[in-house]
């Protein structure tokens, strides 16, 4: 028997705000890989399973095509002919190629100077209509809600209900790969939608209702769970909002994607942590880095820095004790390292130059064959 993969809409159809006639626009997202880290736990002496749900492998390298495809699936079928959003990088290559897809038109705001040059390179190449602004991206978000109301596009930021609506189906497929919750679950937090989506779909996994489609809409709830994970969120110090108590205002950090410091999902995301039993923490952006070239020289594994806040975080988490042993900790890697090379090529070692003769390879090698 054959099986073709056809993206979360259809997958999980019964659990989503969707009717039989709705257009689908989808790149087969989702479905990503659960992978167990074999080497880390090891290295820093903790008996715990650590999985890494790998979001980077996404059509377009990061978890807003989940949200992507339902936002711009429910804005054509509402007849949208335009979309719009405020972005440090990832949505607006995620808006961008969607759009392509559905044959609309996208426009897209960006900090100047502070996104990564692979997602840059993804707005423009899908032909969206790229504008750089002087300003961060809470200033984007705040124009776009305030454009939104005199020009006719739809706007496809998280406060758009059905964006979280497509990021919560990463919970199911969690839970589908474990047979069961984890019991910690990690992920970076900006503008806080994803972990207030991860929230609504454990919760509604496990039967719980959710005021996120403000009951307008009915979809099966349940039977997938019986409880629910404690949420782990981190931030980076200098863009923390939920560990100062309060929007913060010039915030700065390497990982570019969560340099945000008024999260449009401030309430959700407070509600998953409480409700959860869980925290927000913070990690410098040394801890990120170190921790984005931990996960790559150990385990094979190339994030993004912002989605290398949840190792981070873990690890920073672990050494407090406040996790405990003999525990399954699951962390969501929201984006892949390749969009951002630049950091990348700054923190690995410089390849070596040399003249192309078997001589100067064979001593190259043999000075860096393992002792
Ligand atoms: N990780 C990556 C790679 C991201 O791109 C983002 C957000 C986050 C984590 C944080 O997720 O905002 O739901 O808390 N990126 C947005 C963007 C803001 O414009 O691409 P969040």
């Amino acid at each position: 028997m054959s099986y073709h993969y056809t993206g979360l809409i259809n997958r999980y159809r019964d659990r989503l705000p969707i009717g039989p006639d709705t257009p689908v626009i989808t790149l087969n997202e989702g479905n990503t890989p659960l992978i167990e880290l074999r080497n880390l736990p090891g290295k820093i002496r903790r008996k715990v399973r650590i999985l890494c749900k790998f979001e980077g492998l996404n059509p377009t390298g990061s978890f807003k095509d989940r949200g992507m495809t339902m936002a711009v699936t429910k804005a054509v079928e509402a007849g949208a002919r335009a979309i719009i959003c405020a972005s440090t990088g990832n949505t607006s290559a995620a808006a961008a190629a969607y759009a392509a897809r559905a044959g609309i038109s996208c426009f897209v705001l960006i900090p100047e100077g502070k996104i990564a040059l692979g997602k840059l390179s993804q707005a423009m190449m899908h032909g969206s209509t790229v504008i750089q602004i002087r300003g961060n991206f809470d200033d984007g978000m705040r124009l776009v809600q305030e454009v939104a109301q005199t020009v006719p596009v739809n706007i496809v930021n998280s406060i758009n209900p059905y964006r979280l609506q497509g990021q919560k189906t990463l919970a199911f497929e969690v839970i589908e790969a474990l047979g069961d919750v984890p019991d910690y679950h990690a992920l970076p937090v900006g503008n806080a939608g994803n972990v207030s989506a991860h929230w609504i779909g454990y919760s509604e996994a496990a039967g719980m209702k959710t005021e996120s489609m403000n009951g307008s809409f009915q979809y099966r709830t349940g039977g997938l769970s019986t409880r629910r994970p404690i949420m782990l969120g981190y931030q980076a110090s200098g863009a923390a909002p939920f560990l100062r108590g309060k929007m913060v205002d010039q915030p700065e950090t390497v990982a570019t994607a969560i340099r945000i410091g008024h999260p449009v999902s401030w309430k959700l995301a407070w509600a998953a942590k409480n409700e959860s039993g869980g925290w927000f923490n913070e990690c410098s952006d040394e801890e990120i880095l170190r921790a984005q070239k931990l996960l790559a020289d150990t385990e094979g594994i190339f994030c993004e820095p912002a989605s290398a806040a949840s190792i981070a975080g873990i690890l920073k988490d672990l050494e407090l004790g406040v996790i405990g042993e003999g525990v399954t900790i699951v962390c969501t890697l929201t984006g892949h390292g390749l969009k951002d090379p630049d950091i990348a090529i700054s923190q690995s070692s410089k390849p070596f130059l040399v003249d192309a003769t078997r001589a100067a390879i064979e001593q190259v090698i043999t000075a860096n064959l393992p002792k």
